[in-house]
């Protein structure tokens, strides 16, 4: 029988478990590994992909679904099976990355538009075959002195939307992620801006998904937490990140959305871990709240390995001991101790 958008929605967002970002795009995944000296090579990818979807007690208990990027859900592991079947046979969740990215909008200096719509059904069509019940676009918001302008915020949200619905259409869930930038060149805005900026968006976005007459309950958002920006020189407290994300989500999501799937966005990956249980535990929430981290989530795990066969269980129990941080922090159970006890 075929799941329901609302069914894998909410298992996207069972109690406890969140998302790996894992899409990183050809060139991304060539810094990510420079950082560790390693060519990006077709196999390189595919050995590092394979250790994380292959540390069966991270995946199990705590990675509810995984975004590839186009190339990983076509590849294999060592033994010859798609790695999209590793990834099933824990349990969790096989996604992919359909925008093709952000680039700059005409007569928007500073400001991008997130290209992809062209062909997106036909290319839904054939990776819901290859397995993918889940789907991500990322569109992209910059803060800057006269930025976002209301051109980039509707060209974005009207994409997002018009992605979303082709999603649904094709019995896929869409996560739709309209990310407030914190680390851009030059980002000096403080956290009250980030916070206007961000409630901005969501309505927006919401706007022009009601207008695409996207299903909200088969939908998940995956925002940016609400935080100063990294060249603002202010330190926000994580209670203040906290209060502050969940007063923008009351103000602008639906509660008939399931989900909310935060990105980590170049926050470290204890106060990513430390703002999501601070989040979750104000309580009370009509969504679940839960974490789709890419680097929050692997940086640990791609330092441990560093490239090496003989260090797959350390980049493995790197990963495992970070998801379950956050899966802790999804519970809003995280705590300070606890990390350095497990570690
Ligand atoms: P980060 O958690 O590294 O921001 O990545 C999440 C993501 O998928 C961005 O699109």
């Amino acid at each position: 029988m075929t799941e329901s958008l609302q069914d894998i929605a909410r298992r996207l967002v069972a109690p406890g478990k969140g998302i790996l970002a894992a899409d990183e795009s050809s060139s991304t995944i060539k810094k990510r590994f420079d950082s560790i000296n390693l060519a990006s090579t077709a196999d390189a990818r595919r050995d590092y992909r394979e250790m994380l979807f292959s540390a069966d007690q991270a995946m199990r208990n705590h990675v509810s679904g995984v975004i590839l990027f186009d190339e990983t859900i076509r590849q294999q592991a060592k033994d010859g099976r798609a790695l999209v079947e590793l990834i099933t046979a824990t349990g969790s969740i096989p996604g992919i990355k359909v925008d093709t990215g952000a680039k700059a909008l005409a007569f928007h200096p500073g400001e991008t538009v997130t290209e992809g719509l062209d062909g997106l059904r036909e290319r839904l069509v054939e990776y819901h075959k290859l397995g993918a019940r889940f789907a991500k676009w990322r569109a992209v918001i910059t803060i800057g002195e006269t930025l976002p302008t209301p051109g980039a915020l509707s060209a974005n949200a009207h994409a997002l939307a018009r992605y979303a619905a082709l999603c649904q259409e094709n019995g896929i869930v869409p996560i739709v992620e309209p990310e407030v930038l914190m680390d851009n060149p030059n980002a000096t805005h403080t956290i009250e801006t980030c916070h206007k900026v961000t409630e901005a968006t969501l309505r927006v976005v919401f706007d022009e998904l009601d207008r695409a007459r996207v299903d909200l309950s088969g939908i998940i958002l995956k925002p940016n937490m609400v935080v100063p920006g990294k060249d603002s020189g202010q330190k926000a407290s994580p209670s203040e990140v906290a209060e502050r994300t969940v007063a923008v989500f009351h103000a602008a999501v639906p509660t008939s959305v399931p989900g909310i799937a935060f990105l980590s966005g170049g926050q470290s990956d204890e106060l990513a871990t430390e703002h999501l249980s601070l989040i979750n535990a104000i309580g009370d929430l009509p969504w679940g709240i839960t974490f789709s981290y890419g680097r929050a989530l692997q940086a640990a795990a791609l330092k441990a390995w560093g490239g090496k066969p003989e260090n797959v269980a350390a980049g493995q129990q790197a990963f495992l001991h970070r998801c379950r941080m956050n899966g802790l922090a999804a519970l809003g159970q995280w705590n300070a101790e606890l990390e350095r006890e497990v570690a």
